[in-house]
């Protein structure tokens, strides 16, 4: 099923088709890679850098390997590196996201390591970690992407948590309620400021809640991802699985 999807979203989209690319396997990863690829290069069309912010979790692991061998050709060094959510952990844990980072991409393409911004997980106060952070974020991000979790969480803004209400502070402290507990975040006004977003999710777990975002009722309290519902959605068959419109 390599198909791209006018998915009948549901009403926060006001009529406005969703377009939903579903491929399997590599070529998954590989419309993924193509997407970041195009994203840097409309934004790069028009300024002189452009900034990322990158995703955590096991999905995008594949989709930064396949970045660093497939587009070496990418004008890497004109691009600002930032994250959507980190564990509060240090950065060499095997939990950090800005670990995983660097292992698949950022130690493989030339990104001037002075350009990447992670967030200082390792720090006890929370707190002031998130206020340091936020002093680093430009007003906004020029290409963002993002994973979904089972229960439509993104980057760490779980179902129902506090950060959702959030209208001034760009990042935060958050609690999962899968381990690494401790997080820290992006709040939903950075996800609605960006100009360019996706979010990759594959896997049949995903399912449910990729059908809830895009076709059931608008309530990002409950699923957090419908934050990125104007983004573009790169899905494999089985998360795309109980999609109305997606023919399987
Ligand atoms: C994190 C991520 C998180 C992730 C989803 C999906 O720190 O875990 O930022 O939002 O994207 O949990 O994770 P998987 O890709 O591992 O399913």
């Amino acid at each position: 099923m390599d198909e791209d999807y006018e998915v009948q979203a549901n009403s926060a989209r006001r009529g406005q088709p969703l377009r939903v690319v579903v491929r399997e396997g590599e070529e998954f990863v590989a419309a993924a890679a193509a997407w970041f690829s195009e994203a840097v290069g409309s934004v790069l069309a028009e300024r002189k850098r452009c900034t990322v912010a990158l995703a955590g979790g096991n999905t995008p692991r594949a989709i930064y390997e396949h970045l660093a061998e497939r587009y070496v050709d990418l004008p890497w060094s004109l691009l600002d590196v930032y994250f959507g959510d980190e564990r509060q952990v240090p950065p060499d844990d095997p939990a950090s996201n800005y670990r995983m980072a660097r292992e698949a991409l950022l130690s493989r393409v030339p990104i001037d390591p002075a350009r990447v911004f992670r967030m200082a997980g390792e720090r006890a106060d929370a707190m002031a970690a998130a206020r340091e952070y936020e002093s680093l974020l430009p007003t906004a991000l020029d290409v963002l992407m993002l994973g979904m979790g089972v229960d439509g969480h993104t980057a760490s803004l779980f179902p129902g948590a506090p950060q959702l209400a959030e209208r001034q502070r760009l990042v935060l402290p958050s609690t999962s309620p899968s381990p690494p507990a401790r997080r820290l975040t992006i709040t939903p006004p950075v996800i609605e400021a960006s100009r360019h977003l996706a979010v990759f999710t594959a896997g049949a777990a995903k399912a449910p809640a990729v059908a809830g975002a895009l076709e059931g009722n608008f309530d990002p309290l409950e699923l957090p991802v419908q934050l990125a519902l104007r983004g573009s959605w790169i899905l494999d068959p089985e998360a795309a699985s109980l999609l109305r419109s997606v023919r399987t």
